[in-house]
């Protein structure tokens, strides 16, 4: 009855360790460097996340379709105080998370759009292509151009009879970790605000770029002559993945069939989790938050730089994400890796999770290439870190 498919391979990578390790990988004293999540605690510097928020009756009623005034408002607040963004509640909209936001914005395309999308990129990407039969376009990101496509490989034309072009792109990138320039980000906002042209700029790793987080939102005049659209969640940003709270910024025309899809087939998002993430999003504080996420993450990643390539991993990291993308030593595997590691109760995102070309069940060029996650890692775990690392090497 059911079309058949897999679980998304990050997940699929948990299930595979806890058939090895009867454990699920993140709890206890698991080193979860498959996971794409933050630290939910108080970074150094960084401001408290709240224990509590009170809720009456009220607060117990359907939510509204596209979100609560008070968070789009929280919203608006924000990309405009930090990015001249220029735009109203009526410009967002919210979902229970990022993917469902991406997800919803890529089932509504009409039949002539095909998508153009990066070769090495975020995992379900390539779940969401096959589930909704999208015409694509594929980006080189290999390890002949170092994972960063140029100008001309972003200057695409329609594919396999398609009259119109969607970049989907995550910027920074996961799995690389690599980000668009301000210039090209400029340059890209520009061109696929042209007639024919849209993008989804898949901002989920905002804060996470060094020297400063970014937004597409800085340099789009009037999102409403565009079909350009940013996608942001609290997951990473704002530390709280359980809180399932995402936005996609859009023209109002959009925001409006996001709304009738909610009516449809959503209801809207949790209230509580709203209430949450609006107390996060006010000024002093995300502008706290966002220093704070910036420097920590920062040298996490300079930290494990340093020694994975100590261990001989040849890396591939761009200054964005909490991801470090590299190739392995002594031709491992990533596979052959993660079963060396699952005995420590360590495990790895396989490279070919993250290739947008891959057929099931057959090689990829990324097989010996890692995603290695320190989001959730607390400072203090270095060096028990490496130790594992090296052990499996
Ligand atoms: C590139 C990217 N986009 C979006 C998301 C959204 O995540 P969620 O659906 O958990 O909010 C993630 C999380 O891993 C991500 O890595």
């Amino acid at each position: 009855m059911l079309v058949n498919f897999p679980p998304m391979g990050v997940y699929e990578t948990l299930f595979k360790f806890a058939a090895a390790t009867s454990k699920y990988m993140g709890d206890g004293k698991t080193h979860p460097w498959a996971q794409g999540y933050p630290l939910t605690s108080q970074l150094p510097d960084g401001p408290v996340l709240p224990e509590s928020i009170s809720l009456d009756s009220l607060d117990l009623k359907y939510p509204k379709a596209t979100g609560e005034i008070e968070l789009r408002q929280a919203i608006a607040d924000y990309y405009n105080t930090h990015y001249q963004a220029g735009i109203t509640p009526e410009h967002v909209g919210v979902f229970a998370g990022g993917r469902p936001g991406l997800l919803a914005n890529l089932a509504f395309l009409e039949d002539d759009v095909c998508i153009a999308l990066e070769e090495t990129e975020y995992t379900p990407y390539w779940d969401m292509m096959r589930l909704l039969k999208k015409k694509v376009h594929i980006i080189p990101s290999n390890i002949e151009n170092n994972f960063r496509p140029n100008d001309q490989d972003y200057d695409i034309n329609p594919v396999e009879g398609a009259k119109r072009v969607l970049l989907l792109k995550s910027n920074p990138c996961n799995p690389t970790g690599v980000a668009l320039s301000a210039e090209r980000l400029k340059n890209l906002v520009k061109s696929y605000s042209q007639q024919g042209r849209g993008a989804i700029f898949d901002e989920a790793y905002e804060f996470y770029n060094d020297p400063e987080p970014m937004s597409a939102l800085k340099y789009i005049d009037n999102i409403d002559s565009t079909d350009i659209f940013i996608v942001g969640a609290a997951t990473k940003g704002l530390q709280v993945p359980g809180m399932r709270v995402g936005w996609v910024i859009a023209a109002e025309r959009h925001i409006e069939l996001f709304r009738n899809y909610s009516s449809i087939g959503m209801g809207g998002i949790s209230r509580p989790s709203q209430l949450y993430v609006t107390k996060l999003l006010e000024k002093e504080r995300v502008t706290h938050a966002r220093k704070a996420v910036c420097n920590f993450y920062k040298s996490q990643r300079d930290k494990y730089e340093d020694g994975l390539k100590s261990l001989g991993f040849k890396l591939f990291t761009g200054h964005g994400g909490f991801y470090h993308w590299g190739l392995l030593p002594n031709g491992l595997t990533a596979d052959e890796f993660n079963e060396r590691l699952f005995k420590h109760d360590a495990g790895i995102l396989p490279g070919y999770l993250c290739d947008m070309q891959r057929e099931s069940d057959a090689t990829s060029p990324l097989d010996s290439f890692i995603r290695f996650s320190f989001g959730p890692l607390e400072a203090s775990s270095f060096d028990n870190d490496m130790q594992i690392l090296s052990e499996c090497i």
